[in-house]
């Protein structure tokens, strides 16, 4: 059966789009079949993983795909086991069109479904290739992270170490309880992953202990921290990266109890 594994979090910066990037990584070194949609316009892990510029992908994205109800034609081929749904600027019309009806290129593709559920129902049509989707998203509580927790049967709840994302936490929650009154598929908090840590900051480390307070049950244990290797996979990505060995270390840690976690 596949699995759905949102990352997200309303404010930027929190590790979201490296984190989808390397657990697609280490899902298909384990020999998964993975499809990583990118429902956030900037676009990050689509350059991340296909290694061009995400322009490439202006009329061949996951926006079309939404309004054509299916990815099909959209997908992009990362590797043996990677597939992409690239995202580029132009997700950002995706509201628009969705209550007009009107795209960016001035077609009417009306669309009559619940505004929450068209990424369901578009990943529905290639769901049962892959043994796993992962879905990186916006750094707003928006329509495209609605649906991408309205796809999904996990979400991770992206904590980077510090006062504004520990001010963000409760509205996602909120969202995520949205979402599972939404959605069917009832998405499940896979847990809370502490990132960018600093450890040289005392206050980092204590919003890692409050946050472990707040929601004791859902911490994951791995505390990633902010190092110069994780942040250079953006520049250097998975091919040929010297360094990446370095740069996934912990994460390693990370993707055993996630695997734990969505597999139980
Ligand atoms: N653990 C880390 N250590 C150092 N830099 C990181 C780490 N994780 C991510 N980065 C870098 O920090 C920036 C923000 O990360 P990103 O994954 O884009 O976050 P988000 O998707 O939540 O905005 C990027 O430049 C990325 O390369
Ligand atoms: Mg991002």
């Amino acid at each position: 059966m596949t699995i759905t594994i949102t990352a997200g979090i309303q404010k930027g910066g929190c590790s979201k789009s490296t984190t989808i990037g390397v657990l697609a990584h280490l899902l298909s070194e384990d020999g998964h079949r993975v499809l990583v949609a990118d429902l956030d316009s900037q676009g990050n892990v689509s350059e991340l993983l296909s290694q061009k510029p995400s322009n490439e992908f202006i009329g061949r994205s996951v926006l079309e795909a939404l309004q054509e109800l299916d990815p099909r034609k959209y997908i992009y081929t990362v590797n043996e086991n990677i597939d992409l749904l690239p995202a580029n600027n132009f997700l950002a019309t995706f509201q628009r069109w969705l209550y007009t009806g009107k795209s960016y290129k001035g077609e009417y593709i009306p669309y009559k479904g619940n505004p929450s559920l068209v990424l369901e129902q578009t990943l529905n049509k290639v769901r049962d290739n892959y043994d796993f989707i992962l879905i990186d998203t916006a750094p707003s509580l928006s329509e495209t992270t609605t649906n991408a927790l309205c796809a999904s049967d996990y979400v991770i709840v992206m904590f980077e170490c510090s006062n504004w994302c520990y001010s963000a936490i409760p509205n996602f929650m909120d969202s995520i309880e949205v979402a599972q009154e939404v959605s069917e598929r009832g998405v499940t908090i896979a847990g809370i992953l502490r990132t960018m840590n600093d450890v040289r900051r005392s206050d980092s480390k204590a919003f890692n202990e409050m946050i472990e307070e707040d929601y004791p049950e859902v911490v994951f244990d791995t505390i990633l921290t902010r190092k110069a290797p994780i942040g250079r996979i953006s520049l250097y990505g998975f091919e040929s990266n010297r360094e990446l060995t370095q740069a996934l270390e912990q994460y390693k840690n990370f993707y055993k109890e996630l695997m734990q976690r969505v597999k139980n």
